[in-house]
């Protein structure tokens, strides 16, 4: 089955669901936010895993999407959180709407989110929800972590690590292992997902915070320079803090202590010390390493190799992505 017909079922999907109507206000958003579409990767890891095990994959559609609901639900929030103009090329609901409606939209989407779920067939639904409502809780850890963080001086890669794969890695862990729980893996298969998307999850995020410093701003689709902004302590700024030495961690921390500053000369200056201090290149092998640890956990799950193909070009494909 092709990555294709994955795309297309979940296009057919999500163009037949509704979401509901009044007060607009609260259902306008939902709307404008999925038809932004996103690359909907999460729903497809869904997909790819159901397919490793059976040739029916199409009963995993609707709980898919469920993370796929459930992922924008967190960026509804999240930019609000970070204060983030722009999402998928276009204002975030919070600016083009407002906080509040940003708030309510986003919870009835989690709502929303557990309606689906409830598609998967009765025998596997205990153990999806289960695993769903941990992921679910984890998330809300991580963003936590994340905005405790950007007002921390120093905060150790070992703790970032922790933080991404809890905002970030395990609702990508949960993608696949919920398609594996679908299409009836094993317990220890499940378990094997669940760390490949782990991995592939750290490599993600490594890439999206790299993304927001030297992504291309017509692609990425979001404000590039916002963590420089706002103090995030992305693996390039802990690196660079760690790094740097003499009038380059001057200028650093004049820009980490800056209360009042131009956001355009913050950002720059900012990516010219990690240009200075190779950062870039650091962050690349770091993402390297972490899909390669992914594509090894892949590799040790008992499907036959041709099933898992479309899954191993998928996150290939990935540690190129420029969006
Ligand atoms: C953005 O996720 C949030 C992160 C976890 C980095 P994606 O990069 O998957 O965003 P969309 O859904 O494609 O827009
Ligand atoms: C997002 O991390 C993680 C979640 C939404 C849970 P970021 O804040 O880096 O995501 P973007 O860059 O806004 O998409
Ligand atoms: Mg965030
Ligand atoms: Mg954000
Ligand atoms: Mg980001």
């Amino acid at each position: 089955m092709t990555t294709k017909n994955f795309q297309q079922a979940l296009n057919e999907e999500f163009s037949q669901q509704t979401y509901g109507e009044n007060p607009p206000e609260l259902y306008e958003p939902i709307r404008y936010l999925m038809s932004l579409g996103g690359k909907r990767l999460r729903p497809m890891m869904t997909l790819m895993a159901t397919a490793l095990f059976t040739d029916d994959w199409q009963k995993a559609v609707k709980p898919a999407s469920a993370v796929e609901v459930f992922h924008n639900f967190t960026l509804m929030h999240d930019d609000i959180m970070d204060n983030a103009p722009l999402r998928r090329g276009k204002p975030t609901v919070h600016e083009k709407w407002n906080a509040n409606i940003a708030i309510l939209s986003g919870d009835v989407m989690l709502v929303q989110a557990y309606e689906l779920l409830m598609e998967v067939e009765d025998s596997r639904f205990k153990k999806a929800m289960k695993r769903f409502n941990r992921t679910a809780a984890e998330v809300c850890e991580g963003q936590q972590l994340d905005m405790n963080f950007e007002s921390r001086e120093n905060v150790t890669e070992a703790e970032y690590l922790e933080m991404i794969k809890l905002k970030t890695s395990v609702l990508l862990g949960y993608a696949l292992e919920l398609g594996g729980i679908i299409g009836g893996a094993s317990d220890k298969s499940c378990e094997l997902l669940y760390e490949v998307g782990i991995n592939i999850g750290l490599g993600f995020q490594l890439k999206d915070d790299l993304l927001d410093v030297y992504g291309d701003p017509e692609k990425f689709g979001k404000q590039v320079g916002g963590d420089i902004i706002s103090n995030k302590k992305t693996y390039m700024l802990i690196e660079a803090i760690e790094k740097a030495t003499g009038e380059t961690k001057e200028s650093l921390n004049y820009w980490l202590n800056a209360k009042e500053f131009d956001n355009a000369e913050k950002v720059k200056a900012v990516t010219e010390i990690y240009d200075k201090l190779g950062i870039k290149q650091l962050a690349e092998a770091k993402i390297n390493a972490y899909f390669d640890k992914g594509l090894e956990c892949l590799a040790k799950l008992k499907v036959e190799d041709e099933r898992k193909t479309e899954l191993k070009a998928f996150a290939e494909m990935l540690i190129d992505r420029e969006v």
